[in-house]
């Protein structure tokens, strides 16, 4: 089974790859869209950094949802619909789902149908009450909830802290997004990862194995294969950084020497040191959250923490 945060990783074409790739290295501070992380090789590294030690948030979030289950669904009305936005994988779906009985439908929304269809299936088989009416699009665009929820109260799930991958001027208007799709009186049930300690959070993204160095340098092998591009690995280093002014966990490759890669027929110049910023994790502390969210239409009406409070996870209402 794929695992992939709900990032919507669209299919691109080779003609649309190379041209983010040419936009991105030409820019006077070169960087590339995470979405590209996301082929074969990189969907299963994310996987492998979900379970690594230093990476705390998918196994802390499970550990939320599996205690407070039974307080997130007495909050769901009897009957809802939950659209998860961005199906990435359905092992904390199904931690919810133990504790929903009630739910008459989920409908995961997806830019992969085949992803979508494979996963239905299962899930139609797991839980035959429930009905599941997948939603293949993009989610950071509008559409439409299929007829079968059309009088359901709903609720939306937005787990992973995938929230924190777009900009905070971005996920507000996101989140202002999902109220629009779900509509008056709507729940939306996020996991957002909080702030804390440097050493903690560049840890989780920079780990002893070199798993998320791996997914970050899978970057440069998919530009090597699939563009024809002739990035040297070796003149590359994967870093994460915490930069606490802006908040954000940044992962960059960084040229060891000075170099010229050639794409496409252009070629590319780095000078020692210099980076190409590959994605940006925003972390919250639970007021900055619930700041956001309220600029974009949605109250808190709920929240927990672990113990450790490394990890969050909200339940907003809308309110307009
Ligand atoms: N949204 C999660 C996070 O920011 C998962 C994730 C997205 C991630 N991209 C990543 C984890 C890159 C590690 C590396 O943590």
């Amino acid at each position: 089974m794929t695992v992939k945060p709900s990032f919507p990783a669209a299919v691109a074409t080779d003609a649309v790859f190379l041209h983010d790739v040419r936009s991105g290295l030409g820019a006077g501070r070169k960087m590339l869209s995470p979405k590209y992380f996301y082929d074969a090789a990189g969907s299963e590294l994310f996987e492998a950094i979900t379970a690594l030690p230093e990476y705390y948030p998918t196994r802390t979030e499970i550990g939320i949802l599996d205690e407070r289950g039974g307080e997130i669904a007495a909050l769901l009305p009897e009957g809802a619909a939950l659209v998860e936005f961005g199906s990435g994988s359905t092992a904390k779906l199904r931690r919810l789902l133990r504790h929903l009985p009630g739910l008459a439908a989920y409908v995961p929304v997806d830019v992969s149908g085949e992803f979508l269809a494979e996963q239905a299936a299962t899930l139609r088989q797991d839980f035959p009450d429930l009905t599941v009416a997948p939603v293949v699009a993009d989610f950071t665009q509008a559409f439409i909830l299929p007829e079968a929820v059309a009088m359901a109260p709903r609720a939306g799930f937005f787990p992973g802290s995938t929230v924190g991958n777009f900009e905070p001027a971005e996920a507000r208007t996101l989140l202002e997004r999902f109220g629009e799709i779900l509509g008056p009186q709507a729940l939306l049930i996020l996991g957002v990862d909080l702030v804390k300690d440097s050493d903690r959070l560049e840890a989780a993204y920079d780990d002893a194995a070199g798993v998320t160095a791996a997914f970050n340098m899978n970057l440069l092998r998919r530009m090597n294969r699939e563009l024809g591009a002739d990035f040297n690995l070796d003149a590359f280093a994967h870093r994460a950084v915490f930069n606490r002014d802006a908040s954000r966990i940044e992962m960059h490759l960084v040229a060891r020497t000075a170099q010229t890669v050639r794409i496409g027929g252009d070629g590319f110049a780095f000078e020692p040191g210099e980076t190409i910023h590959t994605e940006n994790s925003y972390k919250y502390t639970l007021e900055s959250f619930r700041d956001l969210a309220a600029r974009a239409g949605w109250r808190s009406q709920k929240v927990w923490t672990d113990k450790e409070a490394l990890f969050s996870v909200h339940v907003l209402r809308r309110d307009r």
